[in-house]
C-alpha cells in the first residue's frame, strides 16, 4: 500500500518539523511547504538524514495559492497539517491586516483548494490565544468562553470556524488543535529559534550573560507570577498523529496541553537548574499588558476523543533543550 501523503505547511518551523518527524516515524510520507520566513531548511536536512528519506521542500508563501494548488496536485496529497502562520502576539497588534491575511484568508483559501482537489483530511494549528485573558483560574474548556484579545488570537479563532465547516462535511476528517505553551525539542537541530516565548527568551538572556526577567510578581497565583500550561513539542506532534490516525469523527476543536500549570518562577528555576546556575540573578519587572494570571488546558476532550495524553514531564522538556 502506498503511504498516506501529508502536506505540512510551515513544515520547516519549530512545531511543523516535529510533526513531520512524528508522521515519518509512523510511515507517512511528508511534503513540506514553507516560505522559510521563520522556518529553517537545516531542520529538514536533519530530518532527511535521520529518516533516510526524501522530504520535498517547496519554498513559497502560504498566500501563493497557484503554487499550493499545483503542489497538492503534483504530490497527490491525502491530508494537510496547516501550521503556517504568523504567531507573534505583539506584532499582530501592529500589523492586524497581515495577520488576518496570513492566518485567516490563507487558511480559508487552502481549504477551498483542498476541497477542489479531493483532499479529505485537514488538521489545523490553533492556539490557546483564542481564550484571550480569562478572569477565572479554571482550566479552559473547548466549549467555554472564547475572547481573543489580539489580532493573532482572533485570526486563529476565525480560521477555526472555516476548518470546522470543512471537517463537518460528510467524508472529511480533521480538527483544530489549540496548543498551549509549547516547549522542548526532539533534537538540538529542531530547537525553537523564535524570540517570542518565555523559555527561548530566558535562554537567550542567559547565553548573553544577562538576567532573566519576570513580567509581574503580583498576580493572584501561589508565587505571584503567571501560570501557563507548558506542553512538550513532541506531545504536540503526537497529538497530530493521533488526530491523523483517528478512525472516528473528532470534535472540531481540542486543547493540547498537559492539564498542569507552571509559574514563570518555576520555569526560570528549571532552566537555571538544568544549566547549574541556580544562584543567577532574576529581575522582577512590571506586568506585561494583556497577560492572564493563569491559562491552563482542560485536557479531557483530547483524551476521550482520540486517547491523547501528554507524556513528557516539564523537567524532561526543559532538559531536552540542553
Ligand atoms: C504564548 C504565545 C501565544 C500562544 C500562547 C499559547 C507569544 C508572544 N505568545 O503566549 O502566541 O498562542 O502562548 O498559550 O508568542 N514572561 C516573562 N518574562 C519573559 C517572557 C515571558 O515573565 O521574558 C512571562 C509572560 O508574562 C507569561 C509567560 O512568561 O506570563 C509566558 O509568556 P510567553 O512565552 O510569551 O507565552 P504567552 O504569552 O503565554
Amino acid at each position: 500500500m502506498t503511504p498516506e501523503r501529508w502536506l505540512v505547511t510551515g513544515g520547516a518551523g519549530y512545531i511543523g518539523t516535529h510533526i513531520a518527524d512524528e508522521f515519518i516515524s509512523n510511515g507517512k510520507s511528508v511534503v513540506i511547504y514553507d516560505s522559510l520566513y521563520q522556518g529553517l531548511e537545516s531542520r529538514l536536512v536533519y530530518l532527511r538524514a535521520k529518516h533516510g528519506v526524501e522530504i520535498p521542500l517547496i519554498k513559497a508563501d502560504i498566500r501563493d495559492y497557484n503554487e499550493i494548488e499545483s503542489v497538492i496536485r503534483k504530490y497527490k496529497i491525502d491530508g494537510i497539517v496547516h501550521t503556517a502562520a504568523l504567531k507573534a502576539v505583539g506584532e499582530s497588534m501592529e500589523k492586524p491586516d497581515e495577520y488576518f491575511q496570513v492566518n485567516l484568508e490563507a487558511t480559508s483559501e487552502l481549504i477551498e483548494i483542498a476541497k477542489r482537489n479531493g483532499v479529505k483530511k485537514f488538521i489545523f494549528s490553533s492556539t490557546a490565544a483564542v481564550y484571550g485573558s480569562p478572569d477565572t483560574m479554571e482550566p479552559c474548556k473547548e466549549d467555554g468562553p472564547k475572547a481573543p484579545i489580539s489580532p493573532y488570537g482572533d485570526s486563529k479563532y476565525q480560521a477555526e470556524s472555516k476548518v470546522t465547516a470543512f471537517v463537518d462535511t460528510p467524508g472529511n476528517f480533521g480538527t483544530s488543535l489549540r496548543f498551549f505553551n509549547v516547549v522542548g525539542a526532539a533534537a538540538p537541530e529542531l530547537l525553537d529559534n523564535s524570540v517570542e516565548n518565555l523559555v527561548p527568551i530566558v535562554l537567550g538572556k542567559l547565553n548573553k550573560g544577562e538576567a532573566p526577567v519576570i513580567f509581574g510578581t503580583d498576580y493572584p497565583t501561589p508565587d505571584g507570577t503567571c501560570i501557563r500550561d507548558y506542553v512538550d513539542v513532541r506531545d504536540v506532534a503526537r497529538a497530530h498523529l493521533a488526530a491523523a490516525n483517528a478512525t472516528t469523527k473528532l470534535p472540531p476543536t481540542m486543547n493540547i496541553g498537559t492539564g498542569r500549570g507552571a509559574s514563570v518562577r518555576e520555569i526560570i528555576k528549571l532552566v537555571l537548574d538544568a544549566i547549574n546556575k541556580t544562584d543567577s540573578a532574576v529581575i522582577e519587572d512590571a506586568r506585561r499588558a494583556g497577560d492572564p494570571a493563569s491559562l491552563c488546558a482542560d485536557v479531557s476532550l483530547a483524551k476521550s476523543a482520540m486517547g491523547f495524553e501528554s507524556q513528557y514531564p516539564l523537567e524532561a522538556s526543559i532538559r531536552s533543550l540542553f
